[in-house]
């Protein structure tokens, strides 16, 4: 199958499955493998390091109850950094309290969940944000609730009890209509269908709208919920706004309404514009790719590649390259100017390259000195020639 680092064949179909069907599903997969992903020792590691920290990303509840960020964040005056962040004592001495800690968008902070995230892209064909959760043990459930994406709950310390109940919410999307209190969300969730016990390596899918809930966790359970929003017909509507504002029936003044039957009228003629606008050929391919690059490009650094192939020049393309009675001459359109005899088989094949590199140079015309080839990028650069 395709390259994948942490998930097995079957593990894929398995999950592949459950999200095509909805179902949840409880995947106690290659411990070896997650075990790099996150643990304590990760944990440690990465609170350790303050520049990555913010109120945006970095969160701590006790209680049930929000702690405000200022209760927990230090200048770094005395702890030698300079930027305002969460104070290891301070956060310690809530965690010693019981207190849980979220940590907001860890996708970019360490590779391997990176790749983990960018593994469920391929599976799923979402977009996947990563949350991390650590918590104290804790007995009281914090009672049934829906997402409004699919989630991956990636074990990773200690044990987890889940509370899957037997009803779900259709559809739910992130707006306040599906913010619901928790009176009506204990009535709606239903009878508790499954108890899941979560150990370190074990996935537990939950899609979309499944009523759930955390009950109880050993101190120290940590877990990293991946997070997977789809593309959705109310988002191809963006598409087709454009369309709208640029229809003149659409913009046309309603006048003379008298009853409902001239209301109705309206929105017939509304159906019918709005059904040439679907129809319109040159809307698909738009939407066609929108779909084909839906899940996040997840981008990493490749300094080694750029430094073995050392630094690029590009020739314009407003600069141009001609032979006049044997003479190579090198114009902008304004000036022009003789390219020296030394410098012609160089000249020829940069022209024609449009992009060169000394390694390129020294590579192809490893006949000539290298002090030539520096020469000749030297005087190109000077000129202009190269950017
Ligand atoms: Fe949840």
């Amino acid at each position: 199958m395709k390259n994948f680092k942490f998930f097995s064949d079957s593990e894929i179909q398995i999950l592949s499955d459950a999200n095509k069907n909805k179902n949840y599903h409880h995947l106690k997969t290659d411990f070896e493998g997650f075990a790099k992903v996150m643990n304590l020792e990760i944990l440690n590691k990465i609170l350790s390091m303050p520049g990555l920290w913010n109120n945006q990303n970095f969160k701590m509840v006790l209680d049930r109850k929000a702690i405000g960020f200022n209760e927990f964040v230090t200048d770094g005056h005395k702890m030698g950094f300079s930027k305002n962040c969460p104070d290891p004592n301070k956060v310690q001495d809530y965690i010693r309290k019981g207190a849980s800690l979220v940590l907001d968008d860890i996708i970019y902070v360490l590779k391997n969940v990176k790749d983990v995230a960018s593994e469920l892209q391929k599976i799923t064909w979402g977009k996947c944000q990563a949350n991390l959760y650590f918590s104290m043990q804790s007995h009281q459930a914090f009672g049934p609730h829906y997402d409004t994406h699919d989630v991956f709950a990636l074990h990773c310390h200690g044990e987890k009890v889940w509370n899957i109940y037997e009803n779900f919410e259709d559809n739910p999307i992130n707006h306040p209509i599906f913010k619901l209190p928790l009176e009506e969300r204990i009535e709606k969730a239903g009878k508790i269908k499954e108890q899941v016990l979560l150990k370190p390596g074990d996935l537990l899918y939950l899609p979309r709208g499944q009523y759930h809930d955390a009950l109880a966790s050993k101190n120290g359970a940590i877990h990293i919920a991946f997070g997977i929003n789809y593309m959705k017909p109310i988002d191809m509507m963006q598409f087709i706004w454009n369309k709208l504002v640029i229809n003149p029936y659409l913009r046309s003044d309603v006048k003379n309404v008298k009853s409902t039957s001239d209301i109705h009228a309206i929105n017939k003629n509304i159906i019918k514009e709005i059904d040439k606008i679907l129809n319109d050929k040159t809307l698909l391919t738009p939407l066609l790719n929108y779909y084909k690059e839906f899940p996040y490009d997840f981008v990493d650094y490749e300094l080694g590649s750029i430094v073995e192939a050392g630094v690029q020049y590009t020739i314009p393309a407003s600069i141009k390259l001609s032979n006049q009675n044997g003479q190579l001459i090198i114009s902008n359109g304004k000036n022009s100017v003789p390219v020296p005899k030394k410098f012609e088989e160089l000249t020829s094949y940069s022209f024609a390259e449009k992009n060169i590199s000394i390694k390129k140079l020294n590579n192809n015309f490893q006949d000539l000195p290298e002090s030539l080839i520096d020469e000749f990028i030297g005087a190109m650069k000077q000129m202009r020639v190269l950017s």
